[in-house]
């Protein structure tokens, strides 16, 4: 809820002082009817027209990245009420998770209000690498390897060829280019490999860096610009 004159002025229509003017002029109505009183607070739900046209705010563009701890939901609103990534993010304007996490995965999650953006990266056309780290307890072998690199089938549907490597004891690097759901744990799951724990560590050319658990920060321009 804000104050008229302070709505309109953000709508970046004219002043708060000449916003007052208008408002004094009768030209302002809320919801069809015309109101004289500067102070009416204004809710988001409120139509506000200044003769006759409707003004609405221009919404400014957010590119948020989040590590996203585990124990959290990417949807806004959970059914079983459980806590969500948007409960992490504090902002003006509301934001959404680009594509999912599963609840027990963490690390990199984008969200924005850039329903182009949001697109560019979830088109399946474009193709976007997500890389994800695999810890685990079994001992893998080259076999297992080869099998999520050629593609598994995780019930009725085959995975893509996948880059998939070992990068330390126990931990498996995976990077796929499509997005089924919980894809990286079905996938470990049919060939034998025992997934302790999943991180996403990389979108296209964005990675996560060294950003707390739970934290989040604005993308830079070039992250924004050369995504892909
Ligand atoms: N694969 C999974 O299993 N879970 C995710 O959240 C993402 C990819």
């Amino acid at each position: 809820m804000e104050r008229l004159n302070k709505y309109i002025a953000s709508c970046g229509i004219c002043s708060r002082r000449k916003a007052d003017e208008l408002i004094s002029k009768g030209k302002v109505t809320i919801n069809d009817k015309v109101v004289k009183d500067m102070g009416r607070q204004v809710n988001i739900e409120d139509i506000v027209k200044i003769d006759g046209k409707i003004i609405t705010k221009e919404e400014k563009k957010v590119y948020i990245m989040l590590n996203k701890p585990k124990g959290y939901v990417t949807t806004s609103h959970d059914q079983f009420n459980r806590k969500s990534v948007v409960d992490l993010i504090d902002e003006d304007v509301r934001v959404y998770p680009i594509g999912r996490l599963d609840m027990y995965t963490e690390g990199l999650l984008l969200l924005t209000n850039d329903g182009e953006f949001s697109n560019k990266i979830m088109h399946p056309h474009n193709k976007i690498e997500k890389t994800y780290i695999v810890t685990t307890d079994t001992k893998i072998s080259q076999e297992q390897i080869e099998s999520l690199k050629r593609g598994v089938d995780i019930g009725g549907y085959i995975t893509k060829p996948a880059k998939v490597k070992i990068t330390k004891n126990n931990t498996l690097e995976i990077i796929i280019s499509e997005g089924k759901n919980r894809q990286v744990r079905k996938m470990c799951e049919v060939v034998g490999i025992n997934l302790l724990n999943l991180r996403r560590i990389k979108i296209g050319n964005i990675k996560l860096g060294n950003l707390q658990s739970g934290k989040y920060r604005y993308l830079t321009k070039e992250e924004k610009e050369n995504v892909i």
